[in-house]
Formats: C-alpha cells, sequence, structure tokens
C-alpha cells in the first residue's frame, strides 16, 4: 500500500519528508522509495523543452500523471494544476477531479492569499490540494530570492498562515531566505517542503532531472547533483554508435537463429 495524506502529515516533526519529481513510468519505478512523488509543471522544460511552465496544460498533466502513477507502488502521488486550470472555483475543481482520475492523491497550486478561495473550494470536494509558496514559476518574471526583507517575509508568514486555514496538507516553499522558511515551519500545523529554502524545512523536493545532472540548461544553486547522468548517457551513446559502425554490435549473443535444417532447406528454394 503506498503512503497517503495522513502519512504525510504524520511525519511533520518526527521525520523529513522525501520528494522528487517524477513524470514517466520508468523514473517513477526506480525512485519510488521517495515519500511522495510531484508531477510537477517543470515537465514543461525538463520534458517537453519548452522555456517555462507557462505552456503547460491540463492534457499534458494528465499524461505525466497516468505514467507516473502506473510507475509507482509506495509514493504519494502530487500533480500540479498547470497555469489557467484554477482561476475560477468550478475549474479548479473539475481539473483537479482529472488529475485525480488519472491517478494523483493530491494536487497542487500556486499562490498565497489570492487563491485561498479556490483552495477552499478543492478540499470540500474532497481532494487534497499542496500549497505552492515563495517563488512561484507560473507567474514569476524573474527567479529571485523571496523574503529578503521584513515586509515580505510578513507576507509569506501571512500567506502561510491562510492557506493552512484554507485546508492545505502541506506547502512546498521556493527560494524562501532559510529564516523566514524556518519561521513559516515553526509557525503552520502542516508540513513544509523546501527547494532552495533551507534545511528547517519539514522537507525537500528537487527536481529528478537536477539532482541527476540530467537537464543542463539550468543549473540552480540549490539543486545537488547526485550524478552526472549526462555525461554517462553521451559516453554510452557514443559507444553504441561506434560499435555499429564497426560492425561490432550486434555480436552473436544478440542475434535469434533459425533451425540449421530449416536455413539450408529455405537456401536450396531460394538459390
Ligand atoms: O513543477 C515543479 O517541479 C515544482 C517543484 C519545483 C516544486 O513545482
Amino acid at each position: 500500500m503506498y503512503k497517503n495524506i495522513q502519512n504525510i502529515l504524520e511525519m511533520k516533526g518526527k521525520e523529513k519528508i522525501t520528494v522528487l519529481t517524477g513524470y514517466d513510468s520508468t523514473m517513477v519505478a526506480l525512485c519510488d522509495q521517495v515519500d511522495v512523488i510531484l508531477v510537477g509543471d517543470s515537465a514543461g522544460m525538463v520534458m517537453l523543452g519548452y522555456e517555462d511552465t507557462s505552456s503547460v496544460t491540463m492534457e499534458d498533466m494528465i499524461r505525466f500523471t497516468t505514467a507516473a502513477k502506473n510507475g509507482r507502488k509506495n509514493s504519494l502521488i502530487v500533480s500540479d494544476l498547470p497555469i489557467n486550470s484554477y482561476k475560477t472555483e468550478n475549474d479548479a475543481i473539475r481539473n483537479s477531479l482529472k488529475l485525480i482520475e488519472a491517478g494523483a492523491d493530491a494536487v497542487k497550486l500556486e499562490g498565497g492569499k489570492e487563491v485561498a478561495e479556490i483552495i477552499k473550494s478543492i478540499t470540500e470536494a474532497k481532494i487534497p490540494v499542496m500549497g505552492h509558496l515563495g517563488l512561484l514559476p507560473q507567474t514569476a518574471q524573474k527567479y529571485t530570492v523571496q523574503g529578503k526583507t521584513k515586509e515580505s517575509a510578513i507576507e509569506l508568514i501571512e500567506d502561510a498562515k491562510i492557506i493552512t486555514e484554507s485546508g492545505v496538507f502541506s506547502i512546498v516553499l521556493e527560494m524562501v531566505s532559510s529564516q523566514v522558511a524556518r519561521i513559516i515551519t515553526e509557525k503552520i500545523s502542516v508540513p513544509t517542503i523546501g527547494i532552495g529554502s533551507g534545511k528547517f524545512c519539514d522537507g525537500q523536493v528537487l527536481v529528478v532531472h537536477d539532482m541527476l545532472g540530467l537537464f543542463e540548461k539550468i543549473k540552480p544553486k540549490f539543486a545537488k547533483r547526485y550524478l552526472c547522468l549526462s555525461d554517462e548517457i553521451r559516453n554510452a551513446v557514443k559507444s553504441y554508435a561506434v560499435e555499429v559502425k564497426e560492425e561490432k554490435f550486434p555480436s552473436i549473443e544478440h542475434e535469434f537463429q533459425m533451425d540449421e535444417s530449416e536455413y539450408t532447406k529455405l537456401r536450396e528454394h531460394i538459390d
């Protein structure tokens, strides 16, 4: 049985929560030891080759969610509601239901007090919601650290309290100064999941392509690389291409043979 919302809530203050993004069944099956797989709209960049998340559609997120569900055994699946899919309460509920039908256990959306009513209506429809504060990639003009001044910090803390009251079961804090992430984590009852927000959050999330060293376009400071898969892949592809050109691949162990007597009969027929 895979993790549920209650399991995640109970981890606050006891055990750090591990989250990785995942968009396809093969990768999700490999990463399924983390607590949560986030089908993020970062798929727009790492899977679809867009510059940002602004062109990601509901159809894209449904397809990625289905693929993630097909690979998971243990992790909770949270899927992003893409930009423009939660403008009204009706849109938000209808589109959240589509992601749940595709295999998500919960949905995530970006914003503070301005989306409080939307969050409330989704949770009233019995769909768990993860919030997302700090840097909001769907609308950000620039990727800068959030909560660096007293005023902006107070606003972030207020937003965190408001969306917690609206019913989120956890909140992603993206590129929030470590001190503010710590205060939010201490002040709210649900777990915070940090990305570039320091060690005091209740859990951490990374984009799987960043942490495996697969995505080379952007290298955020916070995205620690645990592997450099892009080099390994390039080397493997080079070896494959050389072996094919030099007729070293395929060799006998990669072939299928016809029965010798059948082959003799075939040759006689052809010749
Ligand atoms: O889309 C995404 O992958 C995200 C994470 C960066 C938190 O929202």
